[in-house]
């Protein structure tokens, strides 16, 4: 772009450059630079200095500014000799000088310098878009392996919580049901967001110590006696073995649940007989959601107990068997509670082969 409100001086610099093969625009002053440059995007300005209202200068210091025009090189051509003007032209930012009259060969070898100057700029800046877009890119596919592999082991642990309640369980809805219901009443406690989804994850696996429990015990078909109990308490302790030692959140949260879910409030529970507070908050969640499941559940030697009776007996639970606040959050949210129940009821997972008998309902009150 050919800055100069002389048209003489325009034409004899297009003359020059346009038999190069170089597309040649004009504007007639500086006002009418600022109001074409962004629209034409030119590969080099060259600027006369002189010029009525805006000066050389004065448009120049407002190119450079304008973040999008800053990179666009430009001459100022001039017929002054002042090297006070060249000291100012620099300081305003211009990148080079041509002198008046302008000498062909001259102003070619600086317009062929200064547009390879431009397009190295212009490469910098698109390679520097590609890349950013490359990363972008690059991102997502991570955050969607991320996530893939976030599924995967949740579905692994779930599939594995089944498979340790594949003996004793009705379907895998206990499970899911529980989970969802413990996290829910996690988050109405008001254990922060990474705990609840902790918590939800880390459920589903407070049984998994069931694996180690002989099926003779496991689904006996009738009352325990005290040997057989004594055995049977010990999925808590073998399921936090089982979990013991991982670095991940969930799986150190699913260690806790499994070894304190048969905890109790007064203390009476097991395997450690703990007190009160002395139980981890998730162990007395979970305790609750347990129980709730399993009593609303139909099990082989027994029908499922109405929500009332379920709701009854846990309300009777309060103080002893469990943590009041718990059973309090509990009660205040028996309509959500139903709610998570009657979804995982409703959900088609596979259904697993029911043995004769369990004695969940017994061993989790
Ligand atoms: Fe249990």
């Amino acid at each position: 772009m050919v800055v100069d409100d002389e048209i003489l001086n325009r034409k004899l610099i297009e003359a020059m450059l346009k038999p190069q093969g170089y597309e040649v625009t004009t504007a007639v002053d500086g006002e009418d630079c600022l109001v074409r440059v962004e629209e034409v995007m030119p590969d080099l300005i060259l600027m006369d200095i002189m010029m009525p209202n805006l000066n050389g200068f004065e448009v120049v210091t407002r190119l450079k500014t304008n973040e999008k025009l800053a990179l666009i090189p430009i001459v100022m051509v001039t017929a002054l000799q002042d090297v006070g003007d060249r000291v100012k032209a620099l300081e305003v930012g211009a990148d080079d000088f041509l002198t008046k009259p302008v000498d062909r060969m001259e102003l070619r070898a600086r317009v062929r310098s200064l547009l390879k100057v431009k397009a190295y700029n212009d490469h910098m800046v698109n390679y520097r878009q590609e890349l950013e877009t490359e990363v972008a890119k690059q991102t997502l596919v991570i955050a969607e392996a991320h996530a893939k592999l976030r599924d995967a082991s949740l579905e692994t642990i779930f599939r594995l919580a089944r498979a340790a309640e594949y003996k004793d369980e009705d379907t895998g809805n206990h499970i899911i049901s529980m989970s969802r219901i413990s996290a829910y009443l996690a988050e109405r406690l008001g254990l922060n967001s990474v705990v609840v989804e902790r918590i939800l994850y880390a459920s589903p696996m407070h049984d998994i110590g069931k694996i180690g429990i002989p099926d003779r015990i496991l689904t006996k078909n009738g009352p325990l006696n005290d040997e057989e109990w004594a055995i049977m308490r010990m999925h808590t302790i073998f399921g936090g073995q089982i979990l013991e030692g991982s670095d991940i959140g969930f799986l150190r949260l699913g260690e806790v649940i499994a070894l304190t879910h048969h905890e109790k409030w007064d203390g009476s529970g097991y395997p450690r007989g703990l007190v009160g507070a002395k139980i981890p908050m998730a162990g007395r969640i979970v305790a609750v959601a347990d129980v709730f499941d399993a009593l609303m559940s139909k099990r082989p030697y027994k029908p499922p107990l109405t929500m009332e009776q379920t709701v009854d007996i846990i309300r009777a639970g309060r103080g002893t068997h469990f943590d009041p606040e718990v059973v309090d959050i509990f009660m205040a949210s028996l309509a959500e509670v139903n709610k998570f129940w009657q979804t995982a009821q409703a959900e088609q997972h596979p259904v697993l082969e029911k043995s004769s008998h369990n004695l969940d309902a017994i061993h989790a009150i």
